[in-house]
């Protein structure tokens, strides 16, 4: 059977993907940024997944203002990288698992949450960027992907703890799935980072260890946060964390903390990242 054996939180800052795509990682400004990850490039290759069950959000790169669902579940073969407005960036087409995804698909909506189903859908830096800072330059993706886009763009949003939830749903189906498969589940965006207006460049390191804190060690707790505290505290972009409860509801009540890394600025956002195993 499958099974889900970690989950990774992980920003998506679309300046990391485009650092990389330019040869930058070693100038000053970056190397901090991409030391916190090389841990979690050795713990990939230890660990290897075969399957990532990995949620993010669009950025109306594949959907426009004219139609935004909630939980859009790709069950396409493959997704191409798209034209965030520069050309696509340079990374491998993501493949994915469409046997495992319709199961999802199945199991998921008949466990009563419903799914947007994407047979076709490009992907932007919030998907692409987790998987560059976790694999490094490659020539393909060393695992498929199956991805979960969540609707953070548009008021309102699922909450926190319906991302949970839902997380509880993505397990029971990836846990019914007749295959020896190691899974991960991958929550990105965030960390605090308002990007627009009059607080644009709000950044608040206390909310965003709080929230690392919360995931590993009292993660029902920290669901119940309401939207308007992340906007107050961690800006209006900074609401994009909800798509990591996603991934916690996937895991154990407990789990260890394998890594945590968190550095101030990369463009202007916090950057946070946290491996947690299922014990
Ligand atoms: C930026 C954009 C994002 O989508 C994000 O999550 C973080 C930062 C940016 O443009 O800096
Ligand atoms: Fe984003």
């Amino acid at each position: 059977m499958a099974k889900i054996t970690a989950g990774v939180g992980c920003s998506h800052v679309p300046a990391i993907g485009i650092a990389m795509d330019l040869g930058k990682t070693h100038e000053d400004y970056w190397k901090p940024v991409f030391a916190g990850f090389e841990k979690s490039r050795q713990w990939m290759k230890e660990n290897k997944p075969d399957v990532i069950f990995l949620v993010y959000n669009d950025h109306c790169t594949a959907f426009s203002a004219e139609v935004i669902p909630t939980f859009a579940l790709g069950c396409a073969a493959e997704y191409k990288p798209a034209d965030e407005g520069w050309g696509p960036r340079p990374v491998p087409v993501v493949k994915g698992h469409q046997k495992l995804a319709s199961h999802i698909a199945q199991s998921v909506i008949l466990d009563e949450f419903d799914l947007t189903i994407m047979n076709e859908m490009e992907v932007d830096h919030g998907l692409t960027v987790p998987l560059s800072v976790m694999f490094g330059e490659v020539d393909e993706w060393p695992c498929l992907v199956v991805p979960l886009c969540v609707n953070v763009v548009q008021y309102p949003p699922p909450t926190g703890n319906r991302c949970y939830n839902l997380g509880k749903a993505v397990r029971r189906a990836i846990e019914s799935y007749d295959e020896d498969l190691n899974v991960m589940v991958f929550g990105t965006g965030g960390m605090s980072h308002q990007l627009q207006a009059e607080r644009a460049g709000l950044i608040n390191p206390e909310f965003d260890t709080r929230f690392l804190d919360n995931l590993t060690q009292d993660p029902v707790g920290g669901a119940q946060m309401p939207h308007v505290e992340y906007l107050r505290e961690a800006g209006s972009e900074g609401v994009e964390m909800v798509m990591w409860h996603v991934m916690r509801g996937a895991l154990n009540d407990e789990v260890e903390e394998i890594h945590r890394h968190y550095h101030i600025p990369a463009s202007n956002t916090a950057v946070g990242h946290i491996i947690l195993e299922n014990r």
